[in-house]
């Protein structure tokens, strides 16, 4: 087998045109938003509402949401760029995303802030202008700017407390321990009076993935923003937080402090339809075509419009499956997966996923409840002829292994799932 790197080249692409991270901010990404970004037709309203929401002048919050993988931070994405690039009141906005950790409290969260915004003008002014701010080499010194990635303050959490700062700055750099809130609020508020002089009218802050924070406790993440109200209603700033469906009824609503300062709703994102995950696909192609060579497509139009029935439209697990089942193939192999050879192919790779952790009778009742998808302990001890204790010990071990999840609750059944990666084998789409 030859080791290049490239498992896309065979069909004549530079890269993985089913690559499932969000489309970057930079226009040097093989994928941007700029050249890669498919606009929502159905989602006309949340891409109006997240509109409507930046043109308030002064700075606000917002939630966007919706399930995992159907395209939450890359929307996020798109919207920073086009008013960073685009508008007419331009929003400067830092390159990455802010991840908001377990146990944040607001300083967590105005280190943050510092760190991402300084990055990211850092990357506007050049090194030698950044080097002569006052304010900049002080933020640096605080929070450790890297020019690199833009994200900031990966490291800053372990400087916390012991002088921060990197290199030649050490000497010069106060202990971050010994600066209080109020100080770095006032940094907070030079930094954003320093962009609105460049020209800004604003700063957004993406705040992303907060369902890893509050899924499971939602408690954690109501003390987050009951803690970080005050800096939330910082004057030109525009907060975007996003989570899982659901995450501003649960979270915000119930605390009307928080939920005062929020717009009135959130954005709610569906997953994209059947044309515009093609027109995703399309576009990738095109973009990630080696120039001047021909290039063919890893698989049929149809086996994309079959997989985004089986994973009802979530195009992040669409994009797997396909990278999967090329990943799957012989070195040599060069042509269009049909229908039939992606489904058998898929069908395989599953199963073997399930043999790697199953054996016995509990593989042949897994297979049984994966053909079913959706299932209650009742159906499946029937399908299977066990004993509804067999099947509670077995999805006891299955929640375990995070192969199936609980659903809802219907009166006194309890629905599972099985995870989407095993949902090639369900009967209704076989
Ligand atoms: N409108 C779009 N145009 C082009 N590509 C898109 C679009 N929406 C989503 N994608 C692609 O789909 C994949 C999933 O998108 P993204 O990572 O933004 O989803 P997400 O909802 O943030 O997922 P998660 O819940 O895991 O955070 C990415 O590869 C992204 O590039
Ligand atoms: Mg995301």
């Amino acid at each position: 087998m030859e080791l290049t790197q490239n498992l896309w080249e065979r069909y004549g692409f530079s890269d993985n045109p089913y690559d499932t991270k969000a489309l970057s901010l930079s226009r040097s990404a093989s994928l941007s938003v700029e050249a890669a970004y498919i606009p929502r037709a159905a989602g006309a309203t949340s891409a109006n509402l997240l509109t409507n929401f930046l043109r308030n002048p002064g700075g606000g919050r917002i939630v966007v949401e919706g399930d995992p993988g159907v395209g939450k931070t890359t929307f996020v994405n798109f919207h920073r760029q086009q008013w960073e690039a685009a508008a007419r009141h331009k929003l400067i906005s830092p390159p990455g995303e802010i991840s908001v950790r377990e146990g944040w409290t607001e300083r967590d969260l105005l280190l943050n802030l510092l760190a991402s915004l300084s990055a990211r003008l850092r990357l506007d002014l050049g090194e030698k202008d950044f080097a002569r701010n006052k304010l900049l080499t002080e933020i640096n010194a605080i929070v450790g700017v890297r020019a690199e990635d833009g994200s900031g303050l990966s490291a800053s959490l372990t400087l916390f407390g012991f002088g921060g700062g990197l290199g030649h700055n050490r000497s010069k750099s106060a202990k971050v321990g010994e600066l209080t809130n109020e100080h770095l609020r006032d940094c907070l508020q030079r930094l954003i009076a320093l962009v609105k002089k460049r020209g800004f009218a604003g700063v957004i802050f993406h705040l992303d993935n907060l369902e890893l924070l509050g899924r499971s406790n939602i408690a954690a993440l109501q003390k987050f923003f009951d803690a970080a109200r005050d800096l939330l209603q910082e004057k030109d700033a525009y907060f975007i937080f996003v989570g899982n469906a659901g995450m501003f009824q649960q979270v915000i609503v119930p605390l009307p402090r928080v939920r005062s300062i929020f717009f009135d709703m959130p954005v709610h994102l569906d997953p994209l339809t059947l044309a515009e995950v093609k027109a995703v696909m399309e576009r990738r192609y095109t973009l990630l075509a080696v120039p001047n060579k021909a290039w063919i497509k890893p698989v049929e139009d149809i086996v994309v419009e079959s997989l985004y029935q089986t994973f009802s439209g979530k195009i992040r697990y669409v994009m797997n499956a396909i990278t999967s089942l090329v990943s799957h193939l012989p070195d040599s192999y060069a042509r269009t997966l049909s229908l039939e050879e992606a489904r058998t192919l898929l069908q395989g790779i599953a199963r073997s996923q399930v043999r790697s952790l199953l054996h016995g009778a509990e593989e042949a009742v897994f297979l049984e409840a994966a053909a079913l998808g959706r299932f209650t302990n009742t159906q499946l001890a029937t399908r299977t002829d066990k004993s509804k204790q067999q099947i509670q010990k077995y999805l006891k071990s299955w929640l375990a292994l995070n192969i199936v999840a609980q659903r809802e609750r219907e009166g006194r059944q309890q629905f599972y799932e099985t995870d989407p990666r095993f949902a090639v084998l369900r009967r209704d789409v076989a």
